[in-house]
């Protein structure tokens, strides 16, 4: 349990110069700073700094072994990195800023407890506003890992990461709703083919128009003893009562009254997580939370998040929920739920 004083600044057209600078003056001076991006909140430190980086992860309950990205306000990333391979240029000059982690060889100024003793680093640019102008103020690469306890879905809201971290970082600044919701996509441009490791907000359709070979791994693979990316072993996202997906093609909603309908009879607060589409057609006697409508799954991820927050809020014993087809943007949608869902 860590208590110490923590900062909260909601930005307004006024004051966000005024904080901004006061939170960069933090980071400056080695503390740590939960702030906006348009994938969601992420806590950051000088990536230059080791002991600042070092507190990330008490903060967060983060596993050591478990690298941190790292934000920078400009595409010139020549400093930390060993080489960028072709590719990975042509993605940066399509995709920066916004939601594209890319992975290269790093070069020996990013310290080991960044990278957590890899030899690569994972290194991208926000499209948002306030975290360009924290990075420029700061005037150091920003490391930050998504803004919430470790294990927690995370957070897209100023309030997520208030109830995350209230008490055990320096400075929480926003107050936007992070308009992608979901975190970046991250691919390996240091193997060929360049393999993505997280689907996110750019698709894998979308890189394959630069080099048809792109492909994403497996994503759930537990039992792969050393995953690519280290975060792939922890169970995310996760909401505290358990999520079950339902897989049922043509009979999604029989299928999930049919449950309600069995947990409610046996006493069961039960959330359901539903597009606009069907929402009506639930059981009045369960919580539901709508995600926005299938036609457009830009609106699903941007509430995904929020929605499996308000089930723990709501106190549900248990959440049922849809599921979406694997393209485009419901590849990410689906990675993020089927690691969220109790049945792996
Ligand atoms: O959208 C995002 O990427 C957000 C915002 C704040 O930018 N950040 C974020 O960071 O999601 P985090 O730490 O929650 O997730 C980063 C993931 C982890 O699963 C980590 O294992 C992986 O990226 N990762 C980081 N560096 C890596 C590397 N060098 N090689 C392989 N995987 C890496
Ligand atoms: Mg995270």
């Amino acid at each position: 349990m860590i208590i110490m004083k923590t900062k909260v600044a909601r930005l307004t057209k006024k004051n966000w110069m005024t904080v901004i600078k006061e939170a960069a003056d933090v980071i400056k001076a080695g503390g740590i700073v939960a702030f906006p991006t348009e994938t969601v909140y992420g806590l950051g430190a000088n990536a230059l700094d080791e002991e600042a980086v070092k507190k990330i992860f008490v903060a967060k309950g983060r596993p050591q072994d478990n690298p941190l990205i790292i934000h920078v306000a400009d595409k010139d990333i020549t400093q930390y990195v060993k080489e960028i391979p072709p590719i990975a240029k042509q993605l940066i000059d399509a995709f920066w800023p916004g939601p594209l982690t890319i992975i290269f060889k790093k070069t020996n100024l990013i310290p080991d407890v960044t990278s957590a003793n890899l030899n690569t680093i994972g290194i991208r640019m926000p499209n948002h506003p306030i975290a360009l102008e924290l990075i420029k103020s700061s005037g150091v690469p920003i490391a930050a890992p998504s803004a919430n306890l470790s294990g927690k879905p995370s957070p897209t809201t100023l309030e997520h990461c208030i109830r995350d971290l209230d008490g055990r970082v320096d400075y929480i600044l926003g107050g936007t709703i992070s308009e992608v919701g979901l975190e970046s996509t991250i691919i390996d441009c240091t193997v060929y083919p360049p393999v993505v490791l997280r689907p996110g907000g750019i698709t894998l359709e979308q890189l394959q128009l630069f080099d048809h070979n792109i492909y994403l791994t497996t994503p759930y693979d537990l039992k792969d003893e050393t995953p690519k990316s280290p975060g792939m072993k922890y169970r995310h996202y996760a909401p505290i009562a358990p999520l079950y997906l339902i897989n049922e093609e043509d009979s999604m909603e029989q299928k999930i009254n049919m449950l309600c309908h069995k947990y409610v009879e046996e006493g069961k607060k039960v959330g359901i997580l539903a597009p606009d589409e069907t929402k009506d057609l639930y059981n009045a006697n369960a919580f539901i939370y709508t995600l926005g409508s299938r036609e457009n799954l830009l609106e699903v991820g941007q509430n995904l998040y929020q929605g499996l927050r308000q089930m723990d809020e709501e106190e549900v014993d248990l959440i049922l929920c849809e599921t979406f087809p694997e393209t485009g943007l419901g590849i990410a949608i689906m990675n993020r739920l089927k690691k969220a869902s109790s049945k792996k």
